[in-house]
């Protein structure tokens, strides 16, 4: 392929290694081992003095292919796919944090995030401090001497706040840190973090780069170097491995992408302008709304508000729940970033394990709401909610 290609192209030929057939779909290489020729090879392939693939907790073909496509995507020479987005945090955060070490986190990350560093992450030795993502001064304020890395979602879960990537990676640069970004709610089709500055990439591939809801995946994005190598050698070591079948249905996720987030987005922003005239709702949490606090640093990062519009109900936990159970179509499901329209109340769901505390903290209400858009007519999912919204 050129050098100069468009994203579009990238996301159907890149990564593309057809074998001996000539296959024109990407093959799915579905094997645990790879055959050596004798004895010498497979000593050679062990001792790195020979390029080629041993066993699939290492390398496999189409999780290779799956790699380079997505690396492609997001503007980077490397990526290490996991086997979800929570053991892309993993083995990010084992392979650049040792004891001793501090982290500074975004308060508004994924339930499961705030766990892994709070509970599990403390037990080696790192300790976490959660500050309010869109605060500048809170995240500079948290710093320390031995501060390694700054962490952040950018639109947050579930509550769409936006951080500023290119100040933040400034920030990180001058205290000798390192910035991941969690690009889930975006995609690279929205967002390319790298390009404004940050170390890493993290994916939960289980959404938008899947898109349909079938498999779990993950990823972390960066430059080639000591810290990619780290990751792949904690992944390699521990296991939390891809699988080349999900790689492959990750694969014919990619090749859609920027389509379904395109499509995905109008339509949540019309659905959050929708949502803003109803009179049963305190308020709506959309990046694409003149209404939202940083409007216009998403439109400066983000090309598109994404597909997740959350919105806080008057009347608490009972007012929320009357609005999922008169459902009939939209999914009461925990997942996002499917073509089918879904429907969780965070509260008492993804953000259920954690504090009541660390809740309020990251304003997680008892009446929010958070619908990812899909692809089915709006003016369904609109009959769907006013049915318990009415
Ligand atoms: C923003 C974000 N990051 C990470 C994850 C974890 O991904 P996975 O469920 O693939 O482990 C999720 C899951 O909902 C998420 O929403």
């Amino acid at each position: 392929m050129a050098d100069q290609v468009e994203f579009d192209t990238l996301a159907l030929r890149a990564g593309i290694h057809r074998s001996q057939f000539g296959e024109h779909s990407e093959a799915m290489y579905l094997t645990s081992s790879f055959v050596f020729e004798n004895a010498a090879q497979a000593a050679a392939r062990f001792t790195g003095g020979a390029e080629g693939n041993i066993y699939s907790r290492f390398t496999n073909p189409t999780v290779s292919a799956f790699q380079e496509r997505l690396a492609a995507l997001e503007g980077a020479q490397a990526c290490v796919a996991t086997a979800s987005g929570m053991s892309a945090i993993l083995a990010m955060a084992m392979a650049v944090l040792k004891a001793g070490d501090h982290v500074v986190c975004s308060a508004s990350v994924f339930g499961s995030t705030v766990q892994l560093f709070s509970n599990v992450m403390c037990k080696f030795g790192v300790d976490t401090s959660f500050v309010a993502g869109a605060s500048l001064a809170a995240w500079e304020g948290a710093l320390r001497k031995n501060t390694k890395l700054l962490f952040l979602e950018t639109p947050s879960n579930p509550l769409t706040e936006i951080a500023d990537i290119a100040a933040l990676a400034a920030l990180a640069k001058r205290a000798g840190a390192l910035l991941a970004v969690d690009n889930c709610f975006c995609t690279p089709a929205l967002q390319q973090p790298l390009r404004l500055g940050a170390d890493l990439v993290i994916h939960s591939a289980t959404k938008y780069l899947d898109g349909q809801g079938r498999v779990l995946g993950g990823a972390v994005v960066g430059e080639r170097g000591p810290v990619m190598d780290g990751i792949y050698g904690f992944l390699r070591t521990a296991g939390p491995s891809l699988s080349p079948f999900n790689a492959w249905v990750l694969l014919k996720g990619l090749e859609t992408l920027r389509i379904r987030m395109d499509a995905q987005s109008q339509a949540a922003l019309q659905l959050a302008q929708w949502l803003e005239q109803r009179p049963g709702i305190e308020r709506v949490y959309y990046p694409g709304l003149n209404s939202h606090p940083q409007y216009e640093l998403a439109k400066q990062q983000q090309r598109l508000g994404g597909a997740v519009v959350s919105f806080e109900v008057k009347g608490g936990r009972e007012a929320a729940w009357r609005v999922v159970d008169a459902t009939r179509m939209i999914s009461i499901t925990a997942n996002l970033g499917d073509t089918k329209t879904t429907i969780t109340h965070p509260a008492t769901t993804t953000h259920g394990r954690i504090s009541a505390d660390a809740r309020k903290a990251a304003g997680i209400g008892e009446g929010l709401l958070r619908v990812a858009v899909g692809l089915e007519a709006l003016v369904d999912i609109q009959a769907d909610l006013e049915r318990g919204l009415g």
